[in-house]
């Protein structure tokens, strides 16, 4: 009875130690994503030469706005400058046209192979989820050939060559796109 006992108890705080993992959006994020080393200063704010906007018309009248942001930083330290300084977050894509948009307009714009997006996964193998980090529903995807990686969670980059999207160690600096 009581290993019993005992036994329920550690299944409890199992669960809630789970539902408080999934209930905060910072620690969904792989662990791993780009821990800016301690001490690294803020980034400061993109200048004009190393950003471009771009307004995307949506579905129903409503625009969606990016900025291409031309510096290499962590997955995270990206989302810090959206934050920080667009008020905004890393892009979520939800259609081939705004896919197409963007590569374009980064393609023109960095020769860098891939920039982040705002795409993260979090399973392994069969129970692998992809989301995007402003919780937007996951509706689109254009995963390059043998994407995503199903071994590790890991973030997401759009290559502007293809605007195929791939799997990358979130710890990876390059530049990034962010929306507000
Ligand atoms: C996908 O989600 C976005 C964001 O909520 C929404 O605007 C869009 O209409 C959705 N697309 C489809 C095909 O459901």
């Amino acid at each position: 009875m009581k290993l019993f006992l005992v036994l329920a108890l550690a299944l409890l705080g199992a669960v809630s130690a789970h539902q408080l993992h999934e209930g905060s959006p910072e620690q969904e994020v792989p662990a791993e994503q780009g821990e800016e080393e301690p001490g690294e200063p803020e980034s400061p704010c993109p200048t004009d030469s190393e950003s471009f906007r771009v307004i995307v018309p949506g579905q129903e009248g409503h625009t969606c706005r990016y900025v291409f942001v031309n510096r290499c930083l962590t997955f995270r330290g990206a989302q810090h400058v959206c934050a920080r300084c667009y008020r905004g977050r890393l892009a979520s894509i939800h259609n081939y046209a705004t896919n197409q948009r963007l590569r374009c307009t980064v393609r023109a714009r960095t020769n860098r192979a891939q920039v982040w997006i705002g795409g993260y996964t979090s399973g392994r193998h069969w129970c692998l989820r992809a989301h995007w980090v402003d919780r937007s529903p996951w509706n689109y995807s254009n995963w390059a050939r043998g994407n995503p990686c199903r071994t590790r969670p890991m973030c997401v980059a759009m290559c502007p060559a293809g605007g195929q999207w791939r799997s990358v160690r979130c710890w990876a600096r390059m530049p990034f796109i962010c929306q507000y």
